[in-house]
């Protein structure tokens, strides 16, 4: 008999992305979201790619009576996390927003998955890790502490993750993404970005729709070989991989504790000039840029060592950065003929 996963923010970026790879890998998906940051669009793709209708939950995971509900009204095995805000700027505006929405809700996950021993896979973030002292980081690089509120929600679940494993013998996996980009192939799923896009991809194909006049890159003068920042810029559907992976792993038993974090990402750093560029040159056009000041709270460079995901996921990213990019753009241009 098949296995149901939970997808909380299953309508979202990541959430659809990981819903469609669930089901090709043969589990049954349960989308629940409040749609307070997305509209349809995603998960009518992701429909339309997997050529069926998935059951869809319209609601909130802080009212805690209906996350009771949810997992009374189907046998769960396995939640993936994902129903959280994450804009870090609003975050430091409004942290009560961010510690009620994102702490509560994933307490009423824990505690539905405690009663019926659901194992569970969070969504974490490289955001952890900080400015590191030391690149790559590794799962065991120090987590500093969070430089905004968004941050120190991530750091706050993965403990409390960690805490209800060791209590209640649940199973627990925390995936740290690093930076996720791109779009599913078919260019039906896609980030859909409320408003003016915080993150660098978004804002460069916005950019080039002529949504966006300019692109402003956030510093050159840091101590990197162009002076821009470096990050690992990881593929969508590499990235829904590695949840499938990580929920097969739980459910198969195979874990080597019941409580795992692995890094999500390259291995490779790449700076904001170089990224700008191969969009360039891989969609042959030319974008609008400026070099500007610097953006507050932004690391010099981080990135992924992936050896443990590999070693013990049997996941490894595999689309190059040139090919996500153009999946970026495709997606972006899909949307674009819908308005
Ligand atoms: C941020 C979050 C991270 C989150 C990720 C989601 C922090 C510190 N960062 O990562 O937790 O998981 O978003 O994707 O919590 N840039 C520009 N111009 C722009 C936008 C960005 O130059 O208009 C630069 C930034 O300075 C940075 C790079 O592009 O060097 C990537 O920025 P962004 O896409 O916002 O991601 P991060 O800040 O790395």
């Amino acid at each position: 008999m098949s296995k149901t996963v939970l997808v909380s923010g299953g309508a979202g970026f990541i959430g659809s992305h990981v819903t469609v790879g669930l089901s090709q890998a043969g589990y049954d998906v349960v989308i629940a979201d409040n749609m307070s940051n997305c509209d349809e669009t995603n998960y009518k793709g992701v429909c339309a790619i997997l050529g069926k209708q998935l059951p869809f939950v319209k609601m909130d995971f802080c009212d805690a009576a209906a996350v009771d509900a949810l997992f009374n009204k189907y046998r769960i095995d396995a939640v993936i996390h994902f129903a959280a805000y994450k804009a870090v700027g609003e975050s430091v505006a409004e942290p009560l927003k961010y510690y009620k929405n994102n702490l509560g809700s994933f307490l009423n996950v824990l505690e539905a998955s405690r009663a019926h021993g659901t194992h569970v896979l969070f969504s974490s973030s490289a955001t952890v890790y900080g400015e590191p002292e030391k690149t790559p980081v590794t799962e065991e690089s120090p987590r500093q502490e969070a430089t905004s509120p968004y941050g120190n929600t991530k750091q706050m679940c993965e403990d409390f993750l960690r805490d209800c494993v060791r209590a209640y013998g649940i199973h627990g996996i925390a995936l740290r993404y690093f930076n996720p980009i791109g779009a599913h192939p078919s260019a039906l799923i896609g980030e859909l970005p409320r408003g003016v896009p915080n993150n660098l991809v978004p804002y460069i194909t916005q950019t080039a729709a002529g949504k966006r006049e300019c692109l402003s890159i956030f510093g050159n003068d840091y101590p990197t070989e162009d002076g821009t920042c470096l990050r690992d810029y990881i593929d969508i559907v590499d990235l829904a991989k590695a949840h499938v992976c990580a929920v097969t792993r739980m459910l198969e038993d195979k874990m080597d504790e019941p409580y795992e974090i692995f890094n999500i990402g390259t291995g490779r750093p790449v700076s904001v000039l170089e990224l700008v560029k191969a969009f360039e040159k891989v969609n042959g056009l030319k974008l609008n840029y400026k070099i500007a000041p610097r953006r507050a709270g932004d690391v010099t460079a981080i990135w992924a060592d992936p050896t443990l995901a590999e070693k013990k996921l049997g996941w490894k990213a595999t689309r190059s950065v040139e090919d996500t990019l153009a999946s970026a753009w495709a997606w972006e241009k899909h949307i674009a003929g819908k308005n």
